[in-house]
Formats: C-alpha cells, structure tokens, sequence
C-alpha cells in the first residue's frame, strides 16, 4: 500500500561531538499538509531539516521521507525534495530568469521541458516584471519568491523551506505564504521553519523545538486550547510602570509589553478585577482590561517558559514540584 505520509520521523537524533543538537525527534507530516518547526534559535531546526534531506546523517534514528529511508536511500531523497535552505543560494551576477533557467539544467530538465516550466514559475512567482532583472537588484521579498522558483523547478512533492520569510515586511511575507498554499493545495507536503508566531496560523500541524528536543506537536487551535491559566490584555496608560508594579503582586505568573498593551496571565479570574485597583490607586488609567484567547505567540512563550523553570528545578535538584 501506498504511505500516506511524506514524512515520518522517527527519534532522530543528531550529535556533533558531545553535543546533541537534535535529540529523539518523531513526527509525521501527512501528504499535501503544512507543517511548521518552530524554536529559538539554536534549538535544532536546520540540523532536523537537513537530515531529513539526506544531506547529514544521524547519529540514532531514522525518518522515510516521501518513502525512502533517509539512513540508506539518501540520493532518492534528493530527486523527491525540493530545499530552500536558510542562506539560499541565487546567482546575484544573473537575471531572475537565467537563475532559474540554471536550476533547471541542473535539474537536468529537457531543452523543450525547461522553457515551459520557467514559465510556470515566472506565472506561479508574479515575477513577470523582473524576469530580466538583476538578481542583486531585486528587493528582499522577490529574492524570496525566485528562490522557492529555482527550489522547486523540478516539481518536487516535497517542499523543504527554512525561514523562508526572514526580513520581509508582513505584507511580502502574507504573499509568499499565498504561494506555499498554492502549492500544498497541488498536493505539495511543505515542512518550513518560521520565527514568525503569526505564520504558525498558517500550519495544518506544529512543531516546537526547544533546546534540541520537540515539546509541544499539535494543529494551532489545539494548541491555543491547551493553555491552562488566564491570560488578560490591558490597555492602560504608562504600560512601562505598569508592567512593574503587575509583576510585584502575587498570583501573577507571567506580565509582558504586547506592542503597545500589556498580556498578564494569571491564576484566577478575581485577579483582573486586583488589577485594574492597583494600578488605578497609583494613577494610572486602564482603559480596558479583559480575559482573552491566547495567540500562539502567547502558547509558545508560556511554554519555553515552563520548560525553563523545569530545566532549573531539575538542574538545582529542586524536588516535590519537578517537572
Ligand atoms: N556542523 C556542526 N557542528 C557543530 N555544531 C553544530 C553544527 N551544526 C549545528 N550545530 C549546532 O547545533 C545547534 C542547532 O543548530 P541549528 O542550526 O539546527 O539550529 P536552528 O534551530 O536552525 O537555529 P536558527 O533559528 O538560529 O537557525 C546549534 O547550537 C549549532 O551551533
Ligand atoms: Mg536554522
């Protein structure tokens, strides 16, 4: 029978040395979903990638990805994936056009085959207007979408992307989103790292690495659900001051600038209400103070959070409240 699933991993593990930089990671991406690996950096995501694209191999564990074993079928890998790494590689000294038409002899794509498929991706890209421009002259976000172009040249059902949308203003970023999901809806399988919270949104499943390991793996409302205490958003006048004197009151778990608001989360609801007077009683003015959902912004601070707290219990041997 067929596999289902672009992606299975299974306990990968990558050491360099006797550091761990990928420890024990298992995950399944089902065939035409996006999926999204997420983490701080150094957490372990390229190194994760990299392995699943047969160009680092591990230590312990293994992964089929598009079904080929990654430990002894590496260069059937190579033929399925397509991989925008993080510092893709684009000729500056060449036009969009002559990029892509390089990648496609790479590729090795006949002479008849090449000229329609840079077509398509010319079409796929909105990159009518700069085909005969400069590679070096064109903006961040246009170097982004030629190189998802050149990466997937060859039709790949597999799409590798590694914070493909670093740098670009929200707007760009919201475009190229448009073409991942252009091309998952053709039944392409995407996994791309982000360090954009709000992109998550747009991952049928995500993945968050920390320190080498995956801790959390679910589909974002899942995900926003399993936030267990109360999360309140004030807007009040002197956020600075008063987001100190939050942080000194007991019961408060966690207060932070949210742009120009504060996000408090708190033990109890009868919280809100001790506030809004302390903050009232040392002249500041709340405008509005009320429980809200947590954004995956929220969820995945929260989270590192927890976990840093069970690292420094565990590492001072703190007992009775471990982990
Ligand atoms: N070839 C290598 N030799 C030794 N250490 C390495 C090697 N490659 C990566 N590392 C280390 O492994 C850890 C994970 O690196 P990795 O690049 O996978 O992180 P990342 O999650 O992609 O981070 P970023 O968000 O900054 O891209 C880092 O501490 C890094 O220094
Ligand atoms: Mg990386």
């Amino acid at each position: 029978m067929k596999s289902e699933n672009a992606i299975v991993a299974d306990k990968l593990t990558k050491e360099f040395g006797d550091f761990t930089a990928v420890d024990q990671v298992s995950f399944t991406i089902p065939k035409g979903e996006i999926f999204g690996l997420l983490g701080p950096n150094g957490a372990g995501k390229t190194t994760t990638i990299r392995m699943l694209c047969g160009l680092l191999r591990p230590s312990t564990g293994d992964a089929k990805v598009m079904g080929y074993q990654i430990s002894s079928q590496p260069e059937k890998i190579k033929t399925k994936i397509g991989y925008m790494s993080q510092q893709f590689s684009l000729y500056n000294d060449l036009t969009a056009y002559e990029n892509l038409d390089f990648y496609a002899r790479l590729y090795g794509l006949s002479n008849k085959h090449r000229e329609t498929r840079i077509g398509e991706l010319i079409e796929m890209a909105g990159l009518e207007n700069h085909r005969r421009s400069l590679t070096s002259n064109l903006s961040g976000a246009w170097r982004q979408r030629l190189a998802l172009a050149c990466a997937i040249v060859h039709n790949p059902p597999m799409l590798f992307l590694d914070e493909p949308t670093a740098g670009v203003d929200p707007i760009s970023r919201r475009e190229f989103w448009k073409l991942i999901y252009g091309l998952a809806g053709q039944g392409v399988s995407v996994l791309a790292t982000t360090h954009y919270m709000d992109e998550a949104e747009y991952c049928n499943n995500i993945g968050m690495m920390y320190r080498s390991k995956l801790i959390t793996l679910d589909d974002p409302d899942t995900l926003k659900e399993s936030y267990q205490d109360i999360l309140v958003e004030i807007d009040c006048e002197s956020p600075g001051k008063a987001l100190l004197l939050i942080n000194e009151m007991s019961g408060v778990l966690e207060a932070a600038l949210y742009g120009a608001l504060l996000h408090v989360t708190i033990e109890k609801q009868v919280l809100t209400k001790r506030i809004q007077r302390k903050l009232e009683s040392e002249g500041i003015v709340v405008n509005r103070i009320e429980e809200i959902l947590p954004s995956l912004e929220d969820v995945f601070v929260n989270m590192i959070k927890s976990e840093r707290r069970a690292l420094v219990r565990a590492e001072f041997n703190i007992e009775g409240e471990l982990i």
